[in-house]
């Protein structure tokens, strides 16, 4: 499994980025909006930081097939590795359907279901992101998911559609998702900084320190 982080951040890009683990970034409005800044601007730096897929979504205001293929197009324009996101609705399928007839990438997002997953994936999706962390909130098992998804494309055998387990929110989601089949998984910063912990590394260093020292001094 890959990672991806989740957020339009731009400090915690480069953190995450600096680390060598992540390949990708996706946003959604949510996140550009908390950051208040212009889509496009923050999008293009973010694009000069990760050499990867970047996941930007259409206006969230935007509900017709034909608004989101015309903001696609121009998601698409900003940087040849943007993807554009699109909500899972009948609207957002036609749109993908037609985004990938033109070469766009796109990711199919707000994804609580394994029959979404496969009509999304039949739209030609290159991305799906069922939201594990959301269904967990309503007492759903969101890996359960993620695992029916990755068990049904497999089955297909005629599916290249990528699952990225989305609205992860904690390093056992993280395990979850990669037990369970998750492609990538899309994790916030504050999440892969706790994947890096544990307290027997930092009681390791500790020791590892005061024996060096005892014998060699600083
Ligand atoms: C997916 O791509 C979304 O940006 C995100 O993972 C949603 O996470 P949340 O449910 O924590 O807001």
């Amino acid at each position: 499994m890959k990672f991806f982080i989740d957020t339009a951040k731009v400090e915690d890009i480069k953190k995450a980025n600096d680390m060598g683990v992540i390949c990708g970034v996706t946003t959604n409005p949510s996140l550009i909006a908390k950051e208040g800044r212009v889509f496009e601007e923050v999008i293009a730096e973010i694009a000069s930081i990760v050499d990867g897929p970047i996941s930007g979504e259409v206006k969230a205001t935007t509900t017709d097939a034909e608004g989101m293929i015309k903001e696609g197009r121009e998601i698409a324009k900003i940087h040849p590795n943007m993807v554009v996101k699109i909500p899972m609705t009948v609207e957002g399928l036609k749109a993908c359907k037609q985004l990938t007839a033109e070469g766009i990438k796109t990711n199919v997002t707000l994804i609580f279901t394994a029959n979404q997953a496969l009509l999304a994936a039949r739209a030609g999706a290159t991305y799906v992101s069922p939201f594990l962390g959301r269904l967990d909130d309503i007492s759903v098992r969101g890996v359960d998911l993620i695992r029916e998804i990755a068990e049904i494309f497999a089955v297909a055998g005629d599916i290249d559609t990528q699952i990225i387990a989305a609205s992860v929110r904690n390093p056992m989601h993280v395990t979850d998702c990669a037990l369970a089949g998750a492609d990538i998984a899309t994790v916030p910063y504050a999440v892969i900084e706790k994947m890096t912990k544990h307290p027997l590394t930092d009681a390791g260093i500790l020791k590892f320190q005061e024996d060096y020292k005892a014998v060699f001094g600083e």
